[in-house]
């Protein structure tokens, strides 16, 4: 696997228990940047973040103590789905690919803990596509997604979630993107992955 070093103090992990104190900056950091780009965002609350942080699921970018990015995955539907969720980059570390370290990372997790699943998301932003369309997932219909409820209520905090409903779930503002690993032959795109040893 090729290695890049990255030398710019940011350091990208899986989030434990001791990053709990980070928490509610990254809700509102999230809540934020929603507010900003006007657009709906599915609303987590500080007991659910911090679950994910001790279960392993989350991923964190820190420079030095400062948060500086952060995103999780959960599986669905019996662990037939993994969705990554949550990705966020603090405005002032924007720009130089940190969210395509975060989510390389959250994909790596997400193949070791669960390599049979497919991997998916909702987006509605143009980086993210960008970051998903290179570790090969596609955009597909709602309908290929988990029937998962629990998956689904996460989007009632949306404020397009009236147009999940009206539509039956089959459409919405979001793009659904997919990983799935049958179509990929293993380990095709970990090797595009560039993660430095630390990150592995
Ligand atoms: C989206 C977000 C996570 C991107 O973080 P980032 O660290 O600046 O992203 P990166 O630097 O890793 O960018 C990855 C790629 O996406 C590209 N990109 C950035 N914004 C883009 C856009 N609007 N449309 C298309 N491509 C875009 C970048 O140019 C980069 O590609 P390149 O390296 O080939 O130039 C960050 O802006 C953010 O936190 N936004 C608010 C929350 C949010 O939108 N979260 C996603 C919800 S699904």
């Amino acid at each position: 696997m090729e290695e890049i070093e990255y030398n710019d103090g940011i350091e990208v992990i899986i989030a434990n228990a001791s990053h709990e104190r980070y928490v509610d900056e990254i809700l509102d950091t999230i809540s934020d940047a929603a507010k900003v780009r006007g657009t709906g965002i599915a609303k987590r609350t500080h007991e659910y973040v911090t679950q994910k942080m001790k279960e392993g699921k989350a991923i964190i970018a820190l420079a030095g103590e400062e948060f500086a990015g952060f995103c999780y995955i959960e599986s669905w539907g019996n662990r037939q789905y993994v969705a990554n969720s949550g990705l966020i980059v603090r405005e002032k570390f924007r720009g130089h690919g940190l969210a395509r370290r975060i989510k390389q990372r959250a994909f790596m997790l997400s193949r070791e803990k669960w390599p049979k699943a497919k991997l998916f998301g909702l987006t509605s932003g143009g980086a993210v596509m960008k970051i998903n369309t290179e570790l090969g997932y596609v955009p597909v219909p709602f309908s290929e997604l988990t029937d998962d409820e629990a998956f689904w209520k996460g989007c009632q905090g949306c404020v397009n979630h009236d147009v999940l409903m009206r539509t039956d779930r089959r459409y919405c503002i979001c793009t659904a993107m997919l990983y799935d690993p049958a179509k990929h032959k293993d380990g095709e795109k970990q090797d595009t992955c560039h993660l430095n040893k630390d990150e592995l």
